[in-house]
């Protein structure tokens, strides 16, 4: 099977897990169990994946913030040495991205906090466990896998903009949901040409099909931990029982921009 047609497949087996993720965020914001808490809660949260977060890079342990930046420093005495100039650009370029979502997502916290409450700056932000297993998961397979690995940890970095897809859909109901939607699309913009761009390259990749039938394990196993990852970030929004039928395929898959990708369907 040429390449195309393996990551075609491969996209196959991604989309329902992405419109999981998608439902997840979705069924949240018209939830019973949301309240100004609970949006603090998973703003704050989304602030900690931000600042945080890691395990999509071999740059990033420590945080996308301080773990690149660190890296970069430590590096420096490498650079056009043994460490191309333009991947060190890329990944001060990754910096300023993340460090802009961050401060999107923490002035909508700001914005939102009760008179008086302190406000949010990272070293108050807390993980929460579904995020911890979904990052141990991918450095396991950074670990085991090599390059395989992190060519999973790419392919599922973002969910296909799930969270940003959703937020930006609540455009036009005023007051903070206005908020989250600007601060969303402005992200969504930033991250979906980068991620589909990533997604296609997979197709330029020489892998044999062993390897390709390993990348689809790896990537369902991230991608199912990316939805339990957001249930709780957001409350549990969807009950054991839905996510268990997400994981089964009963779900209407999310379909895949080939056009933008610069792939034909
Ligand atoms: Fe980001």
């Amino acid at each position: 099977m040429a390449a195309n047609a393996k990551l075609e497949q491969l996209i196959r087996i991604a989309a329902p897990l992405w419109a999981g993720e998608a439902e997840v965020v979705r069924t949240y914001w018209t939830s019973p169990v949301r309240t100004r808490d609970t949006d603090l809660l998973w703003l704050s949260r989304q602030c900690f994946k931000e600042f945080w977060g890691s395990g999509v890079s071999k740059y990033d342990r420590g945080g996308v913030f301080v773990g690149c930046l660190k890296s970069l420093v430590a590096q420096a005495p490498e650079i056009d040495v043994t460490l191309d100039r333009h991947e060190v650009l890329g990944v001060l370029e990754g910096i300023k991205a993340e460090f802009s979502h961050y401060c999107a997502f923490a002035e909508i916290y700001d914005a939102l906090r009760p008179a008086g409450a302190p406000r949010l700056n990272p070293q108050v932000l807390e993980s929460w466990s579904e995020e911890d297993k979904l990052t141990q998961l991918r450095y396991r397979h950074q670990d085991e896998h090599g390059a395989l690995g992190m060519r999973a940890c790419k392919f599922t970095e973002g969910g296909y903009c799930a969270l940003f897809r959703e937020g930006k859909a609540l455009k036009g109901k005023g007051g903070i949901e206005d908020q989250i939607a600007d601060a969303c699309a402005f992200i969504y913009e930033d991250e979906i040409g980068h991620m589909l761009a990533g997604i296609a390259d997979i197709g330029n990749e020489a892998l044999s099909d062993a390897e390709w039938k390993l990348l689809g394990e790896l990537v369902v196993a991230q991608l199912q931990q990316r939805i339990r990852m957001r249930n709780q970030q957001f409350g549990e929004p969807l009950s054991q029982d839905r996510v268990a039928a997400i994981y089964r395929g009963e779900i209407e898959p999310m379909r895949f921009d080939y056009a933008r990708a610069g792939l034909a369907a």
